[in-house]
């Protein structure tokens, strides 16, 4: 990265923000060894499904996964599993504890591999985290996702856990902001950001009355992401990849029936996605984007300072970022990151957006589209129900000048 190691003396607790961390990489992302090429998606979905004869929705979903911008996708659960549990195609009857069954514990797991990775290669121990915010929708039951990490990588009893549960989407960024929140209050700390998500919540057979669930099928998947978070980097072995200048978080208005996630029985299986999200975004990004960034005195997105700035935007769905894209007049490849992600792992909901941080972490230090992601200034984007729009304006490297 082109951050700057500061010195420890100068790593100041006066700098405003907080740090995600770097020595080698200390973000790490983890999928299950089962993939799907999204071309052979359809076949598979309808065979699994028992739905072959419904041949005017399988062209539908055909269209959807051609046009996704997906080329494959992870996924915890295989065709063997759902064959032993008939109940996952079958609305009529509840499946909500045969879904996690299935997908829980893969789920942590999958979660304490990335968080390994992160913690080896920040070059400290696992003892050395006071706080832990999990960010997951996998596994409904207290003692949660948070306390089995704590077990599972070794960390202290008195770590200090936060649980954000089924925030849907935005979770990813929210879950950073939570972070830096901690990190800025408490001196000395250092936050773990761990995402566990599983996609066999909203999993079903195709049925013509639910088609916006047919999209979600055809856009999600299994990930895992982590990333460490503090406000005051120990030199040398800490060197800060972002600083996490400022987070704001706003509702887009009129669209709280856009976007709704309802657990229930038979898992999320009736949430609903709007056929309009991507206009309505189309529709009022700028402004908020906007009113995120004026107090920090940078360019305003409704002129060219928009191009001036590195993007990190969670991936939804392929129309999500044209919406972005168009509405905010981005040069073409400004979220090449983030398509590269939706192309290469679809879209895992919360944990997306650490691998668009690892992402553009990569091309800023010399990968695809150096040039244009060579800002100093970015900006870290999701959403979610509500629609809530998250957002955490990033500064290249852990330290700002006073007057910046
Ligand atoms: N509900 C029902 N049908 C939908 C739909 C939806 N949400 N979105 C698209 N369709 C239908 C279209 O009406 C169209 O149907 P017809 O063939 O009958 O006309 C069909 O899908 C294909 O649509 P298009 O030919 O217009 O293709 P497209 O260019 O729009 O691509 C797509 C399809 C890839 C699904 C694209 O529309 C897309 O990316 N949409 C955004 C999906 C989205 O909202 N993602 C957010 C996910 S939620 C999230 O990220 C946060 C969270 O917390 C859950």
């Amino acid at each position: 990265a082109n951050a700057e190691v500061e010195p420890e003396a100068e790593a100041p607790r006066t700098t405003p923000g907080a740090n995600l961390e770097e020595d080698s990489v200390p973000i790490g992302m983890a999928n299950p060894a089962n993939c799907i090429q999204q071309d052979e998606f359809t076949d598979w979905y309808f065979r699994v499904t028992k739905s072959d004869h419904l041949t005017k929705l399988k062209a539908k979903m055909k269209k959807i996964c051609d046009k996704s911008g997906i080329r494959k996708r992870h996924f915890h659960r295989t065709e063997e599993m759902i064959g032993g549990h008939p109940e996952i195609i079958d609305r009529a009857v509840p499946s909500l504890g045969a879904r996690q069954g299935i997908t829980v514990d893969a789920a942590h797991n999958l979660t304490a591999a990335a968080a390994s990775k992160a913690i080896t290669d920040w070059g400290h121990q696992a003892a050395d985290i006071t706080h832990l915010v999990v960010c997951t929708n996998a596994g409904a039951q207290e003692p949660g996702a948070d306390l089995r990490l704590v077990g599972l990588l070794g960390l202290r009893p008195t770590v200090r856990r936060t649980l954000l549960f089924f925030h849907g989407c935005s979770s990813g960024v929210a879950a950073l902001r939570v972070a830096k929140d901690i990190a800025e209050n408490n001196r000395c700390s250092r936050v773990l950001v761990a995402y566990a998500q599983a996609e066999l919540l909203l999993f079903n057979a195709p049925a013509e009355a639910h088609m916006d669930a047919l999209v979600a099928i055809a856009l999600f998947s299994d990930g895992a992401g982590a990333v460490i978070v503090d406000a005051d980097p120990a030199s040398p072995v800490e060197r800060p990849v972002f600083h996490m200048v400022s987070a704001s978080q706003t509702t887009l208005q009129g669209t709280k029936h856009a976007m709704v996630l309802n657990l229930n029985e038979n898992g999320l299986i009736d949430s609903h996605l709007s056929v309009e999200v991507p206009t309505l975004v189309r529709g009022s990004i700028q402004r908020c984007l906007a009113d995120s960034l004026a107090p920090l005195g940078l360019p305003d997105v409704r002129d060219s300072g928009r191009n001036g700035l590195f993007w990190v935007v969670h991936p939804g769905g392929r129309a999500i970022l044209d919406s972005y894209e168009a509405a905010l007049g981005l040069d073409p490849g400004k979220l090449e990151a983030s398509r590269h992600v939706l192309s290469e792992y679809g879209n895992m909901s919360g944990a997306t957006i650490i691998f668009v941080l690892i992402e553009i972490r990569h091309r800023r230090q010399g990968g695809a589209d150096k040039e244009r992601n060579d800002c100093q200034w970015g900006v870290i984007s999701g959403l979610g129900p509500g629609v809530t729009m998250e957002t955490i304006v990033l500064h290249a490297g852990s330290r700002l000048d006073e007057n910046y």
